[in-house]
């Protein structure tokens, strides 16, 4: 069943109603919701069978990012991450997009590449020929060797050859790995195909990995924000956009930005890779290594002015997400986001990450455009120096506001503000007393 993603006022409720609240709007059982997350979805016991040499579990925030909307259903996103703003932007930014009708997205099939590199090739032209006359023969013995895979519905598509030069050469297997992420299967293939493609090539096995480039797994955004949807409290839409415009075509032309603009994106991206329990490092290398294909690293988005005077935004980028499998099967907190989600397929998920990397995007470019980042962060930035300055429960919020209206988000601003509310409370508390 399709819920709403938008609850207006979501943020100032104590974190106790916001479980209610998305209890409410989802599937969710509230009572499992709050014991799942409140301990950070992960107990000791499990993470000691999950790597070596276990301490104890280490806890980041778990968030909603809200007004989500792709494909004409709407999506209550989990987001995991520490830096402050991340969630507000993208959620804020998703709201924006939402006018213009929300996220499109296409994706591909969900399929990797398995590599299997050899050495010491006699003559690369006549391995490949050999390689290729045995097609079948090896599309088949990998099936062979992902049973429950094909029963699934995926399995061994293809095989390519690729001549590195100097008697080295890679052979590609291509595998559609369905809802799962996919690099255990794939692995298992390149290591079942070794021995045949050694025959086949005359040359020496060498390494036997899935490539993170999975560019045939790629995910596709576009959004349309209508030009007033982006103004500001002082710059009308129509300025907002073109600075956003003017923001990405830096990016296009420079790649010290466009490493900056990618980072954005991923702000949003690996904040659902990670609260899914899905694995960051390879979609990170995945998208970098794709935002460089060319040879000159570029970004992930861009931005132009539509024809309609509207801004309009486009996101690629490859993306291996499993929804079985993996972290999944041992992390409570990860499968709870994932119901959540509601997500049915592994390119689903994809689809959502990219939607919010690409929120995120045009937060980041909004705001740099118009007044900067940093007057956003500072808020937040208040109520973590005011909670370090020892504030607790609604003091966070009273002590953060009197730091950010000063001007001065500081230690000591926020001790002296802490001191004298609590000293306020207690004069107050005293004159009751007295009557
Ligand atoms: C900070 O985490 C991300 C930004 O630097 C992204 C950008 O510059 O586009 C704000």
């Amino acid at each position: 069943m399709s819920h709403t993603s938008r609850i207006p006022g979501f943020y100032k409720l104590p974190v106790e109603a916001r479980r209610r609240a998305v209890a409410e709007a989802s599937d969710l059982d509230l009572v499992e919701l709050a014991r799942t997350v409140g301990h950070g979805g992960l107990d000791v016991a499990t993470a000691d069978k999950t790597v070596e040499n276990v301490l104890g579990t280490y806890a980041l925030p778990l968030a909603v990012g809200l007004n989500v909307r792709m494909n004409r259903r709407d999506y209550l996103v989990p987001m995991v991450v520490e830096e402050p703003s991340v969630v507000a932007a993208a959620s804020n930014a998703a709201r924006m997009i939402r006018e213009g009708g929300g996220f499109e997205v296409t994706w591909d099939e969900p399929v990797m590449i398995a590599q299997v590199q050899f050495w010491d090739v006699p003559d690369a032209a006549l391995a490949a020929a050999r390689v290729w006359g045995a097609r079948a023969e090896l599309l088949r013995l990998a099936d062979r060797a992902t049973p429950s895979l094909v029963e699934r519905g995926g399995g061994a598509r293809d095989v390519e050859v690729r001549d590195l030069g100097e008697g080295l050469l890679v052979v590609h297997v291509l595998v559609d790995v369905r809802d799962a992420m996919g690099a255990n299967l794939v692995n298992t293939v390149a290591e079942a195909l070794a021995p045949t493609l050694a025959a086949l090539t005359g040359g020496r096995t060498g390494l036997r990995i899935l490539s993170n480039l999975c560019d045939r797994r790629c995910v596709r955004v576009s959004a349309r924000v209508p030009a007033a949807a982006l103004a500001t409290e002082d710059t009308a839409g129509e300025l907002v956009r073109d600075g956003v415009v003017l923001a990405s075509r830096f990016a296009e032309r420079d790649p010290y930005r466009a490493a900056t603009h990618n980072k954005g994106i991923m702000n949003g991206v690996d904040a659902v890779v990670l609260a899914t329990g899905n694995d960051w490092r390879a979609v990170e290398a995945g998208a970098h290594a794709w935002a460089a294909r060319s040879g000159r690293y570029a970004p992930l988005a861009v931005w132009r002015r539509g024809d309609d005077g509207d801004l309009h935004g486009e996101l690629a980028l490859p993306l291996a997400l499993g929804v079985v499998g993996g972290t999944l099967r041992v992390h409570p907190g990860a499968r709870l986001a994932l119901r959540l989600l509601a997500v049915d397929s592994a390119q689903e998920l994809a689809g959502v990450a990219a939607s919010v990397g690409l929120a995120s995007n045009l937060a980041a470019l909004r705001a740099l455009s118009t007044c900067g980042i940093q007057k956003g962060h500072m808020a937040l930035h208040a109520r973590s120096v005011a909670q370090a300055a020892g504030a607790h429960g609604p003091e966070v919020e009273e002590v953060a506001q009197v730091l950010h209206t000063r001007g001065e988000v500081t230690m000591d601003a926020a001790r002296r503000a802490l001191a004298a509310l609590r000293g306020a409370r207690s004069r107050v508390a005293e004159c009751f007393a007295a009557k």
